[in-house]
């Protein structure tokens, strides 16, 4: 086999079989294939799209390029969920002890955050002692005995879409339905778990911008899962604002807090719950109205909140700050931004909202940048809310008044106030399966 010809049949439109697709993936990881060749090849699918029969192949793949989580021995209960990415997206903190406190175990490797899109490991660092890294055997002793494990990811999972990844980044070959689908779902393949829950976002701090965009997109990643014998959902949902009112890894913490005491915002705690119902339907097979109900129960019974702290204490987190969260210590610097007029509040954007947070120090802009745990923000007026003149509509956090100041500059510019309502889109657009 020539990579060359494998190049030539699809920038003609051809479809590429399983053995072409492996030769492809194991002669690029072992530096056969180089880059130039690679960069091709990819134009040439930007272009020419893949089959769904191509796209599941390639990502199987892909994922069989590494390291791969065995979770066999815990049977069909092993559920992942994955968000596709926005500003103040905490809901694996509330929804994967939901579902583990409901039956179901909850075994995830994440990666960090990049840009402003927080990881969930980064996030629970942000608690005293908390620790990521964890050996296999207890990653697997503690998916036994507490049914939920948050750890970063270890050894080397599919080194194939790290290293392709990285090369469509530099050659305007991101943007591409089967490449994206197929990079997302390789690493949800090695993760192990039988069943997936996807949180497709669309809006102005998602990677999809419309629902069109993010239903299509997500169409491919469950033709993706079925196909490689997973039991999928998918949720479509709103990007265009915050989710909740709090962004920066340590003020998620402290709002996941909140959803978990039964106090928290309207649309974060109903996300929460409808992603935990999915986890738990397909989980534990329970019929949807039923899963509902467990969901609902276990968030409310206090047993979501007792299996976090469960989970957090296993990995060396210290609970108190999560039992009693004004124990976190403060940002160094903070400052308010105050309404101009009275009105209704038309954003925050998200899309100004996570690129204010990256100012802040509460996002990366490169891998190797560290976070500061305190920044953030905290939004006090939500889309839709009357303010008057002169009200604090958010609240901004860093450990200098550099990082305050240029994230002021870029949000008090944002801050739209307008005498109509606005109107807001729905949270959940669609449900895919
Ligand atoms: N996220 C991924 O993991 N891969 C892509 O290709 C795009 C977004």
């Amino acid at each position: 086999m020539r990579m060359v010809d494998l190049i030539e049949k699809k920038k003609r439109g051809g479809a590429l079989s399983q053995e072409e697709l492996e030769y492809f993936v194991q002669g690029y990881i072992k530096d056969q294939i180089p880059d130039y060749q690679a960069a091709a090849f990819s134009m040439a699918i930007w272009f020419q799209g893949m089959t769904s029969e191509e796209t599941a192949q390639f990502t199987q793949a892909m994922a069989d390029s590494g390291d791969q989580i065995d979770l066999s021995s815990f049977g069909e209960t092993t559920v992942d969920k994955h968000s596709s990415g926005g500003v103040g997206d905490k809901t694996t903190l509330i929804a994967a002890p939901i579902a583990a406190a409901a039956g179901c175990v909850v075994a995830k490797m994440s990666g960090r955050g990049l840009g402003f899109t927080g990881g969930t490991v980064d996030k629970l660092e942000s608690i005293p002692g908390f620790s990521s890294a964890l050996r296999t055997d207890a990653f697997y002793g503690q998916a036994k005995t507490i049914g939920l494990v948050l750890a970063g990811q270890t050894g080397e999972m599919v080194p194939c879409d790290k290293k392709l990844y990285a090369l469509r980044d530099v050659t305007g070959t991101v943007d591409s339905l089967p490449l994206i689908a197929a990079s997302i779902m390789s690493k949800k393949l090695a993760a192990g778990a039988k069943n997936l829950v996807l949180d497709v976002k669309c809006g102005s701090g998602a990677f999809m911008e419309t629902p069109q965009e993010a239903e299509e997109l997500a169409k491919q990643m469950v033709s993706i899962a079925t196909a490689c014998r997973r039991r999928v959902t998918a949720l479509i949902t709103d990007m265009s604002t915050p989710l909740g009112t709090m962004v920066g890894n340590r003020l998620e913490v402290i709002e996941a807090m909140e959803v978990l005491c039964g106090r928290g915002e309207e649309r974060l705690t109903s996300l929460s719950l409808a992603l935990a119902s999915e986890m738990i339907h397909l989980g534990l097979g329970l019929p949807q109205d039923e899963a509902r109900n467990t969901a609902e129960k276990m968030l409310t019974s206090g047993a979501a909140m007792e299996k976090l702290l469960q989970a957090v204490a296993a990995q060396g987190g210290e609970t108190k700050y999560l039992e009693n969260t004004s124990l976190f210590s403060p940002a160094a610097c903070q400052t308010e931004i105050l309404a101009k007029e009275d009105g209704y509040m038309v954003g925050p954007d998200a899309l100004m909202v996570g690129r204010a947070s990256v100012l802040l120090g509460a996002g990366r802009n490169m891998k190797m940048d560290k976070i500061d745990p305190a920044a953030g923000i905290y939004l006090t007026a939500r889309r839709g809310d009357y303010v008057r003149r002169g009200d604090v509509v958010m609240r901004l956090y860093a450990e200098d008044q550099e990082r305050i100041a240029a994230a002021k500059t870029l949000l008090s510019r944002s801050v739209q106030i307008d005498e109509k309502m606005p109107s807001v889109p729905p949270l959940i657009f669609k449900r895919i399966c």
